[in-house]
């Protein structure tokens, strides 16, 4: 099997490529990452030499030089991680989640049709649902309800796949995972943002009272998740992901902090983002009870393992704190504090 992973250079995908190829080393994986400000080749270091490995530069937009990777390598199946992903840039610029997450989406769905892949595992989130009171979970039954820019465009993802299913029975599966952590995240995002604010003894920015609740996932489940689902899913169907695992921002924070060694008076409640979901929680019963998947990951371990990555890690987020995260970094926080 060939497998052509796009968004492979972010966060998730390039957990998923290390996990994957090693669980399967007969497959082969073609990595195809147009690498945004979020794709980043230190994420890939160690892969290159693989013999079951490749990497090709593209943009998921681009139909054509798509079509012509799928046939160099003869393809057989595409998980597409490749979006636009944080929700704060999608407020300050809705344009480009439109563009990959929505046009750049039909675009491999038209490849996967053209092609006849066997399979098309579509990454998306649990955002898709909107925002929960203090009680209850999303199922896969729970009307799609997006409320951010992002979470728009990964519904209207959502729902191509689903047409393209339904219309001409492309093989398409969808997976729904909460929020996730672990190493190689962009430090756009709570856990690595708070950590490194730590580590420089900077404030941490906590929007409104810190009393939204995610519910996270160690990335590496989320890998094993939708390695199941490739593997296993019934096409045409969506499979909620998540680690019963929900947690108030403010009290992720405060671990962090102790972990570190550091005063909670860095602590800074910073004016809320706008419309900001309160509440996630996924019901994974699905994906339990029919294709055997439970995290493995104990969230205690997993934190801890990745504040001590990213502390041990200096040089990978040297590089990153640079020229284009400056000036996201102040456009988004400067002159925020006190709520
Ligand atoms: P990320 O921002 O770290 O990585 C996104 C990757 O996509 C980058 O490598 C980037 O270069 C690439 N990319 C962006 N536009 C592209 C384009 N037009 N063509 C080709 N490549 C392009 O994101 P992530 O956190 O790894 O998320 C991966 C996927 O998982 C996304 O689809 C996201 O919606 C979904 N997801 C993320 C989370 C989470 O907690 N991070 C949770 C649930 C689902
Ligand atoms: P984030 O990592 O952006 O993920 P998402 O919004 O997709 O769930 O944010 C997680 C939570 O942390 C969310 O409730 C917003 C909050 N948050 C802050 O309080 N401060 C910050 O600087 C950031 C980036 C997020």
């Amino acid at each position: 099997m060939t497998v052509l992973v796009a968004g492979g250079a972010g966060f998730i995908g390039s957990n998923f490529v290390r996990y994957y190829v090693q669980a399967h080393p007969l497959d082969t994986i073609v990595n195809v990452d147009k690498l945004t400000y979020a794709g980043n080749m230190d994420n890939l270091i160690g892969l290159a030499d693989l013999p079951n490995y490749r990497f090709v530069k593209a943009d998921i937009c681009d139909q054509s030089p798509i079509e012509s990777i799928v046939q160099e390598f003869s393809v057989t199946s595409l998980v597409n991680f490749a979006a636009e992903t944080h929700v704060d840039r999608s407020i300050l610029g809705p344009a480009e989640f439109i563009q990959t997450n929505v046009m750049g989406t039909q675009a491999l769905l038209e490849v996967a049709k053209k092609f006849s892949l066997h399979r098309y595992v579509q990454v998306s989130t649990d955002e898709v649902y909107g925002s929960l009171g203090t009680t209850g979970k999303f199922t896969e039954q729970t009307h799609l309800h997006p409320n951010s820019p992002y979470a728009a465009s990964k519904a209207s993802a959502d729902l191509l796949c689903l047409a393209y299913h339904h219309t001409f029975g492309l093989p398409a599966l969808i997976t729904r995972c909460s929020n996730n952590y672990g190493p190689y995240q962009f430090p756009e995002k709570l856990i690595p943002l708070m950590i490194l604010h730590a580590l420089h003894d900077k404030p941490l920015p906590i929007y409104g009272d810190g009393k939204n609740v995610r519910d996270w996932l160690h990335v590496l489940d989320h890998c094993r998740a939708i390695d199941a689902v490739l593997a296993k899913g019934k096409v045409g169907e969506v499979y909620n992901i998540g680690g019963n695992n929900e947690w108030q921002n403010i009290d992720i924070v405060k671990l962090i902090l102790n972990r570190l060694r550091k005063p909670e008076s860095l602590i800074s409640f910073v004016k809320d983002r706008l419309g900001h979901d309160r509440r996630y929680a996924i019901d994974s019963t699905k994906i339990q009870r029919e294709l055997g998947w439970v995290p493995q990951y104990d969230f205690d371990r997993g934190i801890v393992e990745t504040i001590e990555w990213y502390t041990a890690n200096q040089q990978w987020w040297g590089r990153i704190l640079t020229g284009e995260y400056q000036s996201y970094y102040k456009m988004m926080y400067e002159g925020r504090e006190n709520a």
